[in-house]
């Protein structure tokens, strides 16, 4: 907000120059440094531009001649013409018409000529216009359609609204993407986008390695990219005939800004100007992974998605140059901080080259498989022989060698590692394995001694622990004087079974949770309620209410307290804790398929007896695996409903400080209209997401760089389309995961997320789902809402007032 306010006092100070607010250069009429052309409808500006280089260590000389956005507060580069001439400080340029009717980019003091269109004209009334599509025309000021030269032809690393990308097949005129160098420098990059003469687009590296393809045009959408389908934002058009090849698309709305383009790390990106942010909210990639992208760190480095950042050289190596790495070209990738002593088997030193293994990893490109090698010591033989030799790798293909540089390392997460991680042995002078060697085991060593004392400390805590248990608490509560079943304790009895609040569960936006023994054999959870103003009759009779309500998968209220302000409950206890512990929990193994269905059928069960089924309908409002408690069997319980009822007046006012469970609040709380249970099937929704994945959807990895194009529910909607649901199963099952329920959850997932609360099933709809008795259709992308509401980034940005 502080930045638009900004723009429009910048906009104020400097009142629209009439005189430069022209879309046209001609003989007459010439662009000088600082002056703009501005699109008859105000949305394209052409002018010369300098990327503000003050995040960088390195001054920026470089200016171009380019076109952006207008009014936009960032300056976001769509075209730039001279990419490989910059104009250099402190040269004064100029754009203007030269004698030969061409458009031409001179150097004011010396008239010498930076960049020029090069065609050959037929008239001498040649102008430049900046169209409103953004299109810079080279063409006859009488006659306007006797076009000579178009930017449209030539396109950076932006695709346009009305350009398109594909080939002229009378001409032979490839428009294609291609990348920008770095961050700061507008020359071509390695990667471009472009299709083939058959009409099916390719992302390459330097015009040789392809790593992503399109597939075939079906009418509606290419095989590999179905987000295509239904878009509606741009509509796709795809041209096929003898004379053209070409992909175009068109905005429905002229006002949008939108963009297509091919980012300095080589992937593909989609995204639309959001004016109530402020920001691009970017909602398509491909590739997805860094990683993915052909040799994007270059030469002898590896690549870890997992890692930020994503890119680091292999042992033995360094960075060529850190300054291009802080502009994001890795291009020039790693180079070895030793050279090989290659031929030279015994020197003063007694030393020959070594070999460092690397686990994990997918290989290396362009492997060469060595027949003749039978054993791993002839495959290490081989590579030492030949001095181009850089690595080598003995495995279930045999033997494998790479001669030269090494690209497109990537390492392989841990959980997949066991089926497709492999070994690759570096070759590297021999004192830089040493060095490695010594590292390792220095570490080793510290790691025994921590590891040592650690189990000492633990054995002190054991025996401390056994000699209290003598004391341990042995008394039930003796003046029970429930109504219906329920307990009402004493204050003292419950400061007495938790052992004065010593031992904290957990805590949550009411209040903290405590383990306590009423006797040797049952143990309690007791919740002390923060927020409760209610008068004690109330409480008491609301938590009666509640206490009537049983179900196999809801938490079973056994008592509480009220005394003055301390308000408590005291629940049956829950041995194997909440959903979130088992899901998110790096170190633990998680939970099997077949218990996460179980659950996902459970909690809906649970949820359609609080909305249906029960005498009046309760809407639970904070549904998330925290909530989900899970017995000794791993039968969930839902924890927390009802909490409406016992908060009382409080509640609304609990909510809005709830900030931690942003992540599945249903759009409905943003837009302030009445809140229905379908609110509960929206979180359920963002729940299943979280059980198929065994990850947070707020996660960071999903949200890099306010990024929400791999955020998950969106990549599931996508491959529903593409039926590749596969791949999103928690890797930590080892694919062991019945498929066919992995996609009713799926879809039964995308269709509880839903924009509008009408289109969400109800939970008992959704039980039935589940259960396999009803058939669902197709669930429909999810809308830009969802994205929105759904991260944790830019969730700081809405104007959120959940009152
Ligand atoms: C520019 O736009 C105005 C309306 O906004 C229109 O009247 C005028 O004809 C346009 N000029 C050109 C050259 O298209
Ligand atoms: C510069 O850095 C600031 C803070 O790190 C960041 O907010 C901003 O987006 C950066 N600007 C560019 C052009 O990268
Ligand atoms: C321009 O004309 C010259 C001479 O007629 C010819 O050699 C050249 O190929 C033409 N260039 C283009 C781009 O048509
Ligand atoms: C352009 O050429 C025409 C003849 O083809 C001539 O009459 C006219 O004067 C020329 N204009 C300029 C500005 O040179
Ligand atoms: C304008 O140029 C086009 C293409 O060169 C031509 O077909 C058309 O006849 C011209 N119109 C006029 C009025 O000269
Ligand atoms: C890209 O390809 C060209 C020739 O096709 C080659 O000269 C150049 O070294 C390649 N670039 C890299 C970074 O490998
Ligand atoms: C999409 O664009 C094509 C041509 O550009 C047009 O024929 C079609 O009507 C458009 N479709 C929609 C839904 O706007
Ligand atoms: C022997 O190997 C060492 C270590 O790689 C190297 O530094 C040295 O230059 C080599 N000596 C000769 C004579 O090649
Ligand atoms: C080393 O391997 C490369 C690539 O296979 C080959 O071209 C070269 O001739 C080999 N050199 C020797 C000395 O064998």
């Amino acid at each position: 907000m502080s930045l638009l306010l900004g723009f429009l006092f910048l906009l104020s100070l400097h009142p629209p120059r009439c005189s430069a607010a022209t879309d046209t250069v001609s003989l007459s009429h010439a662009l000088a440094g600082s002056d703009r052309l501005v699109s008859n409808n105000s949305k394209f500006v052409l002018g010369f531009f300098k990327i503000d280089s003050k995040n960088y260590s390195y001054a920026n000389p470089n200016s171009y001649l380019g076109i952006w956005y207008n009014k936009l507060p960032m300056l976001t580069p769509l075209w730039s013409a001279n990419g490989e001439n910059p104009v250099v400080d402190p040269v004064s340029p100029e754009l203007t018409i030269s004698s030969d009717g061409n458009m031409v980019i001179l150097d004011k003091a010396t008239k010498s000529i930076i960049w020029s269109t090069h065609v050959n004209t037929t008239t001498n009334d040649t102008i430049a216009v900046l169209l409103n599509d953004g299109n810079l025309v080279l063409r006859s000021s009488l006659n306007s359609s006797m076009v000579f030269w178009q930017s449209f032809d030539y396109l950076t690393d932006n695709l346009f609204a009305n350009a398109k990308i594909g080939w002229n097949k009378v001409t032979g005129l490839n428009r294609r993407l291609v990348s920008r160098k770095n961050s700061i420098n507008q020359a071509a990059g390695l990667y471009s986008l472009e299709f083939d003469i058959n009409g099916i687009g390719h992302l390459v590296w330097n015009s040789s390695v392809i790593y992503w393809s399109s597939g075939d045009w079906n009418g509606q959408f290419f095989g590999s990219a179905p987000e295509m389908f239904g878009a509606t934002i741009p509509n796709f058009t795809f041209i096929n005939n003898d004379r053209e090849v070409y992909l175009i698309y068109t905005l429905k709305n002229e006002q949008l800004k939108v963009r297509a383009a091919i980012d300095v790390n080589g992937r593909g990106l989609a995204g639309v100007w959001l004016e109530g942010l402020q920001d691009w909210l970017i909602n398509y990639r491909m590739p997805l992974l860094h990683c993915d992208v052909y040799a994007t760190c270059g030469p002898f480095t590896v690549c870890n998605d997992d890692n930020d950042p994503f890119c680091d050289c292999m042992k033995g190596f360094s960075i060529r140059s850190p300054k291009d790495w802080e502009l994001d070209d890795r291009s020039g990738g790693c180079m070895r901080n030793t050279p090989l002593n290659c031929g030279i088997t015994m020197n003063k030193t007694g030393l020959t080259d070594k070999f460092y293994n690397v686990q994990s990893i997918r290989l290396p490109h362009n492997a060469m498989n060595i027949q003749t090698a039978a054993s791993k010591d002839q495959c290490s033989e081989v590579c030492l022989s030949n001095c181009s030799c850089t690595a080598y790798s003995y495995g279930k293909g045999g033997c494998s060698v790479w001669h030269e540089e090494l690209y497109d390392v990537r390492q392989q997460s841990e959980a997949s590692a066991n089926g497709n991680g492999e070994t690759l042995y570096i070759r590297l002078a021999a004192i830089e394995v040493q060095s490695v060697e010594k590292k390792k085991k220095s570490r080793t060593i510290i790691g025994v001694a921590i590891g040592a004392g650690a189990a000492a400390l633990c054995l002190v805590i054991l025996l401390l622990m056994c000699w209290r248990k003598k004391i341990w608490f042995d008394r039930r509560a003796e003046n029970a004087q429930g109504s219906i079943g329920i307990i009402a304790f004493r204050y003292i009895d419950l400061q007495r079974a938790t052992r004065n609040f010593s031992e904290k569960l957990g805590g949550g936006s009411f209040g903290s949770v405590f383990k306590g023994y009423l006797s040797d054999s049952v143990t309690i959870a007791v919740k002390r309620l923060d927020g409760a103003r209610q008068g004690e009759k109330q409480f008491r009779a609301e938590v009666n209410s509640i206490g009537i309500i049983q179900h196999i998968n809801l938490v079973k209220l056994i008592g509480f307290c009220c005394e003055g302000d301390k308000k408590l409950l005291v629940y049956e206890y829950m041995p194997n804790r909440s959903l979130d512990v088992h899901l998110f929990k790096a170190d633990d193994e998680g939970l099997d398929w077949n218990h996460r269905y179980e659950i996902a059928i459970g909690v809906a069960r649970g949820l359609a007896y609080l909305h249906d089924s029960c005498r009046d309908c309760i809407i639970h409002c904070d549904i998330k695996p925290e909530n989900i408690l899970l017995d000794a069997y791993f039968v969930p319980k839902i924890a927390d409903f009802g909490m409406a009822k016992v908060l009382g007046r409080e509640f609304s006012h609990a909510l809005t400080t709830m900030r931690g469970t942003i992540g599945y609040l249903a759009p409905e709380w943003i837009s302030g209209t009445v809140i229905t249970s379908k609110v509960d099937v929206y979180s359920f929704g963002m729940v299943l997401f979280e059980i198929i994945s065994g990850r947070r959807n707020s996660s960071q990895e999903y949200l890099k760089d306010g990024d929400h194009s791999a955020y998950f529910p969106m990549q599931v909607a996508r491959q529903l389309l593409n039926g590749g649901i596969s791949n999103l199963v928690d890797a930590k099952l080892n694919g062991d995961a019945n498929l066919e329920e992995v996609e009713r959850v799926c879809k039964v997932a995308c269709w509880c997320i839903q924009d509008s609360e009408f289109d969400r099933p109800t939970m008992g709809e959704v039980v039935q789902f589940l259960e396999g008795l009803l058939e669902l259709k197709m669930p429909p992308l999810p809308r830009l809402l969802n994205v929105i509401t759904g991260g944790s980034n830019s969730i700081s940005l809405l104007p959120i007032d959940l009152k």
